[in-house]
């Protein structure tokens, strides 16, 4: 069976650390927290509903020791700071930079051969980064964030339709920020029934824009960001890399020419399986989805700029 590592044992990560254990994608999770005890903690708490859920995964936790992280499968990258209300995951970048750059190198001397999953904001360019200063792969890097805004997107609709959200197919490409997303509602259907059918321009528009604000609504409703969907979101996209799904699944990886783009990680469709992402889906998009794909992906260089800047690459 497989070995999962998660970096930052707050929130997110150990969010996604309970989803995994309950749907058994691992024998042995691992969590790692720079705050001394906060991962044993958690690792033992959550083992502690082991006989309440049933489950016989091994939880660790450590503060730092990467050693304990050897031969991980998948290692999911939750640490960091996290958004406080009024800011835009774009500020977070100077911080989360310098940990994210510093753990990569320590990570991949254990696990040669993970799959990195890629949650810390600005994601995007987190994960840019995370391709750059790695030198692994391109397909073993996956940026985490369409999968949360989709699921955003879904809720909405879901609830506009007063139907469950399972029986909605709706996704959310770009970048993972308040304007740079694109929810595409053209593509959005009920039971395979186009949205558009079902409901009017007014409530679309309405659903697009909640789910634009998705992160920023919770932010501004909790006093920090999100955790039960992120770390769902995080864990589903975990399974389909160890269970080696090749689902199609929105997620922020590096382009080299795709939609026009090249040398920049951003939300599009990609098949995921165990090797990580394998294929861009280059689906058709209308004249005003290629132009908010540009935009969006102006928008995300111009925040992967200040890597440069700040000399983290
Ligand atoms: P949190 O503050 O609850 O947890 C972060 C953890 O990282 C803390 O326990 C902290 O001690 C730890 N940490 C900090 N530096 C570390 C280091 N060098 N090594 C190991 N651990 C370290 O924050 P939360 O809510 O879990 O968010 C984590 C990150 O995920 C934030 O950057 C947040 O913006 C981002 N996020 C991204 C989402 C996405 O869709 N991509 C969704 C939600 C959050
Ligand atoms: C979210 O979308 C802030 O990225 C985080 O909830």
């Amino acid at each position: 069976m497989s070995k999962i590592t998660i970096i930052g044992a707050g929130n997110v990560g150990a969010t996604c650390a309970d989803v995994i254990i309950r749907r058994e994608l691992a024998s042995e999770v691992v969590m790692i927290d720079i705050k001394p005890g906060f991962a044993e903690g958690k690792a033992l708490d959550i083992t502690q509903t082991a006989a309440l859920h049933e489950f016989d995964t091994r939880v660790i936790g450590v503060t730092n020791d990467y050693s304990q992280s050897a031969g991980s499968d998948v290692v999911v990258i939750t640490s960091g700071i996290p958004r406080k209300p009024g800011m835009t995951r774009e500020e977070l970048i100077g911080t989360n930079a310098g940990i994210v750059k510093d753990l990569i190198g320590k990570i991949l001397s254990y696990s040669p051969n993970a799959v990195l999953i890629v949650v810390s904001n600005p994601m995007d360019t987190m994960t840019y980064l995370s391709v750059k200063a790695s030198g692994i792969s391109k397909n073993r890097i996956i940026g985490m964030g369409g999968m949360l805004d989709s699921s955003r997107f879904k809720c909405y609709l879901s609830k506009a339709l007063n139907a469950p959200a399972s029986d909605i197919e709706a996704m959310v490409i770009g970048g993972h920020g308040d304007t740079t997303m694109i929810p595409l509602t053209r593509y959005a259907t009920y039971k395979g029934i186009p949205v558009s059918t079902l409901l009017d321009a007014e409530t679309l528009n309405k659903v697009a824009a909640d789910t634009m604000v998705g992160g920023a609504t919770l932010t501004k409703l909790l006093g920090t960001s999100a955790w039960y969907a992120p770390g769902a979101a995080a864990a589903t996209l975990v399974e389909a890399v160890i269970r080696d799904q090749k689902k199609l699944m929105p997620c922020s990886v590096y382009l080299e020419g795709e939609f026009g783009q090249k040398d920049i990680c951003i939300g599009v469709l990609v098949i995921v399986g165990k090797n990580g992402w394998e294929k861009v889906a280059e689906i058709e998009l209308n004249e005003g989805e290629k132009e908010a794909f540009s935009k969006s992906a102006e928008a995300v260089r111009t925040t992967n700029n200040v890597l440069y800047e700040i000399k983290a690459l």
